[in-house]
């Protein structure tokens, strides 16, 4: 997919503000600091469109762009960051869960893993909730530059094994990088897919 234009729309806490457009939307979720915000600059190519940083917690709103006119990319806040107040990782949690529950607009959801962990339970207990929820997701596993080739497969079919104990198959998933730009004609690609198929 040819990424024609990308443009920042809005900022929210409330999934009753979010945009009243009936465009497809693709969310990225995960750890904070996994690289969720990095990759959606990858993909548009666009150095700074949404604000990354090497602290964890950067990301702390819901955050609408629209891509070529035509859908929407959205940059969420991270879970499992515990250095942010219990108070207001719990408003975290409440609004993020909230927007998957209400966001009619969502098509799918990208969860991202650190390519480099084993596997962690707040995601595991995420895409549970994600699934219980009948909420469709692809995973992303970022960071790939940090990994030889065959670590990557290493962690990846152990990934693997760890999903087939609790599903019946692997979703749909991709290796990235966004300091290399490793993956972004896949996800690309498989986003533009899904929008023809709409
Ligand atoms: P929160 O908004 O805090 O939830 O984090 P995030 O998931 O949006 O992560 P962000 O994109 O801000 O990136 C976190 C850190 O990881 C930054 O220092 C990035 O430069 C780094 N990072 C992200 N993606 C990659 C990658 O593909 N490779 C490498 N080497 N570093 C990355
Ligand atoms: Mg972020």
């Amino acid at each position: 997919m040819k990424i024609t234009s990308a443009e920042f729309v809005v900022s929210n806490s409330d999934v009753a503000k979010c945009p009243k457009d009936q465009l497809a939307e693709y969310a990225f979720i995960g750890r904070s600091n996994v690289g969720k915000s990095s990759l959606i600059n990858m993909l548009m190519q666009r150095k700074s469109l949404a604000k990354t940083s090497g602290r964890p917690g950067k990301t702390q709103l819901i955050n609408h762009f629209i891509i070529n006119k035509e859908w929407f990319l959205v940059d969420l806040p991270g879970y499992g960051y515990a250095r942010v107040s219990k108070s207001s990782k719990k408003v975290f949690q409440k609004f993020i869960t909230q927007y998957f529950e209400k966001r009619q607009q969502l098509v799918l959801a990208f969860v991202l893993i650190d390519c480099r962990h084993e596997p962690q339970k707040v995601d595991m207990d995420f895409m549970q909730w994600m699934g219980e929820n009948q909420i469709p997701f692809s995973i992303i596993f970022t960071k790939a530059d940090k990994l030889k080739p065959n670590a990557i497969t290493r962690n990846v079919e152990a990934y693997t094994q760890k999903m087939l104990e609790t599903w019946e198959e692997m979703p749909q998933y991709f290796i990235t990088s966004s300091s290399k730009g490793i993956g972004r004609d896949e996800v690309l690609n498989y986003i533009q897919i899904i929008n023809e198929q709409l």
